[in-house]
């Protein structure tokens, strides 16, 4: 996909705390969920039929077949951004079902991902890996695995993968905000680009709950999508973590550390509008047209 640039940009907060406070009927994650769930991703609707037969019309003609791939590579890059976009702006569950509903959207996301990554200076979950990937007997929860490539580089722990969809044999399909894992079953618990959603601050209360008292948290996220440092930290605080190390030297994302501290004290449960405020702390995340 040439299409797509490997610049972020920043919306309007689509879920800014603002915007849902002021409206009076805020639409319910169903109608976002229908319009994720009916798009026409890989149907074809009459327009494309005609687009079509156009094109391998012109297609006998060796500079048609580059027009064509030109204009399947645009095509592809409006689904995934569409389908990411998508991801950024409704709930975990509402997501599960779409991706359930058709399962291509999937695919579309993760190779619109790999090239958007590919593009970057340097991919965070490389980093992770970095510093995982010798570590022995260790009990992981990669929570949003994508293509569960930490499970493949963890040889000698044991890596439970989590996603919307079970890309190879080895994933669960889970949503975060509410895994099939016991409370404090893992000793660490990694986020890598997977804090997406408008509800996105369950996913580390549920974290929290699965990770040992003294537990490390590993974070990696979009460094534009963070508006103000405190406030994002604080989401983290909120649900019982201390933050260790916050590096932002990176051009495009921040890494971070957390400890659940060792007393492993139950946290108070987040409360609806709490979810929702804390997860407008970062943006959605954007990918630019070309
Ligand atoms: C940007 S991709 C990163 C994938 C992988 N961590 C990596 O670094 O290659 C984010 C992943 O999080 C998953 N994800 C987002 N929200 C989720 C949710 N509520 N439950 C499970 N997975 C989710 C998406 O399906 C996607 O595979």
């Amino acid at each position: 996909m040439t299409s797509v640039p490997p610049t972020i940009t920043k919306t309007k907060r689509l879920h800014s705390t603002k915007l849902r406070k002021s409206s009076s009927s805020p639409s319910p994650p169903g109608d976002k969920l229908s319009s994720f769930a009916s798009i026409a991703v890989g149907r074809k609707s009459d327009k494309d039929e005609t687009r079509s037969s156009k094109s391998t019309k012109k297609a006998r003609h060796p500079s048609s077949n580059d027009f064509q791939k030109r204009v399947e590579a645009r095509l592809k890059g409006g689904k995934f951004r569409f389908i990411n976009e998508q991801l950024y702006t409704v709930t975990g569950d509402a997501a599960k079902k779409s991706f359930k509903k058709d399962p291509s959207l999937f695919k579309t996301y993760h190779e619109g991902y790999r090239e958007q990554v590919a593009q970057w200076p340097s991919n965070p979950l490389d980093i992770i890996i970095g510093e995982l990937s010798t570590r022995k007997n260790l009990i992981i929860a990669d929570m949003g695995c994508g293509e569960g490539r930490l499970a493949e580089s963890c040889p000698d722990c044991t890596v439970h993968s989590f996603d919307l969809l079970r890309h190879k044999p080895f994933i669960t399909v889970a949503n975060l905000a509410k895994l099939p894992l016991e409370d404090q079953s893992v000793h660490i618990a990694v986020s890598c680009l997977s804090l997406m959603g408008v509800d996105w601050a369950l996913f580390v209360q549920e974290a929290y709950r699965i990770l040992k008292p003294g537990g490390l948290f590993r974070v990696a996220e979009v460094k534009s999508r963070i508006e103000d440092r405190q406030d994002f930290l604080d989401v983290f605080t909120r649900c019982g973590f201390v933050n260790k190390t916050y590096d932002d030297r990176n051009k495009m994302f921040v890494m971070c550390s957390f400890i659940k501290p060792k007393s492993g004290a139950v946290i108070p449960k987040l409360s609806d509008g709490e979810v929702l405020e804390l997860s407008a702390t970062m943006q959605p995340c954007i990918y630019k047209k070309r």
